[in-house]
Formats: structure tokens, C-alpha cells, sequence
């Protein structure tokens, strides 16, 4: 059961201390997503850390997102407050990485490529959490203007952009449906 609530305590954070994330730390992210599953084990992803220029443009992009939600008078609370946070240079996130899925050859591969990159990212998010480290899973990575940012070949795709360090606070678990509504039974 242990697993079961490292895996619940794992939370999205808006807001973070300026602390970098040791060396140490950071290899035991990256090798927890190697040891995500993959088809034929293929381990098709590879890590795009974000360095100040890229992070920049793609800030860029979220603030500009930002300006438009922020004209929405029926905007919700909570959307409005995460958009404040992280237009702020990410929430003050002292690192920030890419996990990119290589493109596929045959047409299974390139669905699959990407799913297993997201549980490589899973993974990564877990790992750091085990260190008290907070991550967000960025949306503004799947924008089409991020790709030449960060210079995506045809066939790959930007699974995730996360923004990750040491919690400045970490926000309330959002709860979960009951596992049974989400239950199909297939005669
Ligand atoms: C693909 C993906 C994109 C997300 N994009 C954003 C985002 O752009 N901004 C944000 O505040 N949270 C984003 N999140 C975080 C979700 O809001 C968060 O996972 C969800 O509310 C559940 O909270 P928890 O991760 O703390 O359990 C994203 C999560 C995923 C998986």
C-alpha cells in the first residue's frame, strides 16, 4: 500500500521555492522515466532541459494565453489563480524539462511512442516526489508554436513540458471519481 500513497501524495505545484533540485536528485528522475514501459523496450524519448532562452519564448506563449482567459469574466477562481502563478516565470520553477516522443516508423509506433513517453513522465513526477519535489505538467507544451522553440522533428511530439522544484506550498489534493464510474464491463 505504500505505493498506493506515495502515488496520492504526488501533487501539481503552482508556486516554488528557488532552490535548485541536486544533482543527485535530478539522476534519480531521469533514470526512474528510463525505467518506464515501452514497446519492444524501445525507451523512445528523449529529455529536453529548458534553458533560459527557450524558457523565455514558451513563457511568452503562456502569458499571451493568460491575457486571453484572464478577459473571460466567467473565468473559475481556480483556473485564474493557477494562470497568476505561473505566468510569473512558471511559479519561480527552478527546473524545467521536455519530454519529447520520438517519432515512429511503423503506424503502431507512432501511437504508442508517445503513450509510453507519458508513463516515463509518470515516472519522472513520482520520483521527485519521493524528494518532496513538486511538478506541473504544463499545457502550453502541446502548443504548436513550442515545437520550432524547442526544435521538434516531424513524427516527434512534445509529450509533456514540466516545471519542476522544492514546493513554495502545495495546494490541497483535488479529489477522485470512485474508480467504479469509470468501470466498463465487455461480455
Ligand atoms: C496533460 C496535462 C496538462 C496539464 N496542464 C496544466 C496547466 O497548463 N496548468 C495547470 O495549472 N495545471 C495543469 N495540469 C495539472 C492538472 O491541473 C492536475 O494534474 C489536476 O488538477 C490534478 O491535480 P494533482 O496533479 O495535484 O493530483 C495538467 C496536467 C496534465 C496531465
Amino acid at each position: 500500500m505504500e505505493i498506493l500513497q506515495h502515488i496520492k501524495s504526488r501533487r501539481t505545484v503552482r508556486r516554488f521555492k528557488p532552490d535548485p533540485i541536486p544533482q543527485t536528485v535530478l539522476d534519480e528522475m531521469f533514470e526512474a522515466a528510463m525505467w518506464a514501459p515501452s514497446p519492444a523496450n524501445s525507451q523512445p524519448w528523449d529529455f529536453y532541459v529548458i534553458g533560459p532562452e527557450a524558457r523565455g519564448k514558451i513563457l511568452g506563449l503562456l502569458q499571451a494565453k493568460a491575457k486571453e482567459f484572464f478577459a473571460d469574466p466567467d473565468l473559475p477562481e481556480p483556473k485564474r489563480k493557477a494562470l497568476e502563478a505561473l505566468q510569473a516565470d512558471f511559479g519561480g520553477a527552478p527546473y524545467m524539462v521536455a519530454v519529447v516522443s520520438r517519432g515512429g516508423s511503423e503506424p503502431m509506433e507512432q501511437i504508442e511512442y508517445p503513450l509510453s513517453a507519458a508513463t516515463a513522465v509518470q515516472n519522472l513526477c513520482l520520483a521527485a516526489s519521493a524528494h518532496d519535489i513538486g511538478s506541473i505538467w504544463l499545457s502550453v507544451g502541446s502548443a504548436p508554436p513550442v515545437r520550432p522553440i524547442l526544435g521538434i522533428k516531424e513524427g516527434e511530439s512534445v509529450v509533456a513540458l514540466l516545471a519542476l522544484g522544492y514546493p513554495e506550498d502545495v495546494p490541497p489534493a483535488p479529489p477522485r471519481e470512485d474508480y467504479r464510474t469509470h468501470m466498463k464491463e465487455i461480455p
